[in-house]
């Protein structure tokens, strides 16, 4: 019973939790550490490591929330690594944010910092960031950032402001649930969704923004965190938390888009690379379609009657053996990573 539970959790990671898929900086895709089986392949990123987010006592789940605004793992996950990779982008470019599935009801701010790295030793929690994008709710559009990002294909366009003083950043973005507020523990509370890249940006900018650091950056009990969403009408009072946003320049880049190898952005070498795609593919489309199935029954549309949520639980129960043969599938790619050296046995 626990395997089959690990193993419908293990494919569902991403379904009722936010994780990216990918990230475009500067023209070039990278992929995202994908905490379901990075770890044990030895896969190179240039995402922050982070290790099981519980923000859920006796949950775990890779794409966990962080529900603490104090908590360390409010940066960029818990117990966060220097990445062995970073992407290259000049100042002045787009940054876009490939999100996994996602929640409607999930309402909330989509939000977006830059900080420098002085050193590589450098702790996540003494990076100090600004903020370059901090939407929240349009109350012209009766939308929250949440479902802007889920409607445009689940993507996030973020500029590089480019009279930023060049040098290696920290780029952390943010999804931020406030559903949880005002239930009780240990589900209510803010959900947080943080993830860390490393980018080198180029140009000649030489502005140095004030930044904040995360723990830090939030208070609990500040509006943008503590919002409860339960009362449709107060929506248009929600300001998104932390610091004022950095507008920044937004003139056109210098120089040519940088050529990255594909080594460097940490896809795998071919054959072992199709493999791993095979197996990501279906897990991605049962999370998402998981998530689909959630959305269409929790949140039908305007003037449609809420689904029967049950009949999710049944989705689910319905995908125990697929998740089952998915777990023995990773469990042999990870025994192949070993063989070619990729990954040193656990
Ligand atoms: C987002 O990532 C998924 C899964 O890797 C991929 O299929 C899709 O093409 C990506 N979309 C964008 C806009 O990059
Ligand atoms: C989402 O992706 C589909 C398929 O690639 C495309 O046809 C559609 O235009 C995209 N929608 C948005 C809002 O980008
Ligand atoms: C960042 O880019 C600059 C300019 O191309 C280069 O001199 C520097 O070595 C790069 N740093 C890293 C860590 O990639």
């Amino acid at each position: 019973m626990k395997s089959t539970l690990s193993a419908l959790l293990f494919a569902a990671g991403a379904a009722a939790h936010s994780a990216v898929w990918t990230i475009n900086f500067d023209g070039t895709e990278y992929p995202a550490l994908d905490a379901r089986m990075d770890k044990d392949l030895g896969a190179k990123r240039i995402e922050w490591t982070f290790t099981n987010n519980n923000g859920v006592e006796g949950r775990p789940a890779p794409w966990q929330a962080i529900t603490d605004v104090t908590s360390p793992g409010i940066t960029c996950g818990l117990e966060p690594k220097y990445p062995a990779l970073r992407a290259v982008a000049r100042a002045g470019t787009d940054i876009v944010v490939n999100w996994s599935g996602m929640i409607r009801m999930h309402y909330g701010p989509v939000l977006s910092y830059l900080g420098a790295i002085p050193t590589p030793d450098t702790k996540a929690q003494g990076i100090k960031f600004f903020k370059v994008k901090g939407d929240g709710y349009d109350k012209a559009a009766n939308k929250w950032a949440n479902e802007y990002v889920l409607d445009n294909n689940r993507t996030d366009v973020v500029k590089i402001p480019s009279n930023i003083k060049p040098g290696m950043y920290v780029f952390r973005t943010e999804l931020l649930a406030l559903h949880g507020n005002g239930l009780p523990a240990p589900l209510g509370g803010p959900q947080f969704y943080t993830h860390c890249f490393n980018v080198n940006i180029t140009g000649n900018g030489a502005d140095t923004p004030e930044g904040v650091t995360f723990p830090g950056g939030y208070k609990p009990d500040e509006k943008g965190v503590a919002f409860t969403i339960m009362n449709k009408a107060i929506w248009g009072d929600y300001t998104s938390p932390g610091p004022a946003l950095y507008e920044g320049k937004h003139d056109a880049p210098v120089g040519d888009s940088p050529v990255v190898y594909v080594k460097d952005t940490g896809i795998f070498p071919e054959e072992f690379q199709k493999k791993y795609e095979a197996i990501k593919e279906k897990e991605d489309a049962y999370s998402l379609a998981a998530n689909d199935k959630f959305n269409s029954l929790n949140n039908p549309g305007p003037g449609q009657p809420r689904g029967d949520m049950t009949e999710f639980a049944t989705f689910l129960a319905g995908h125990v053996k697929e998740g089952e043969k998915l777990q023995q599938e990773l469990e042999a790619l990870k025994k192949e990573a070993v063989e070619l050296g990729l990954a040193t046995p656990q």
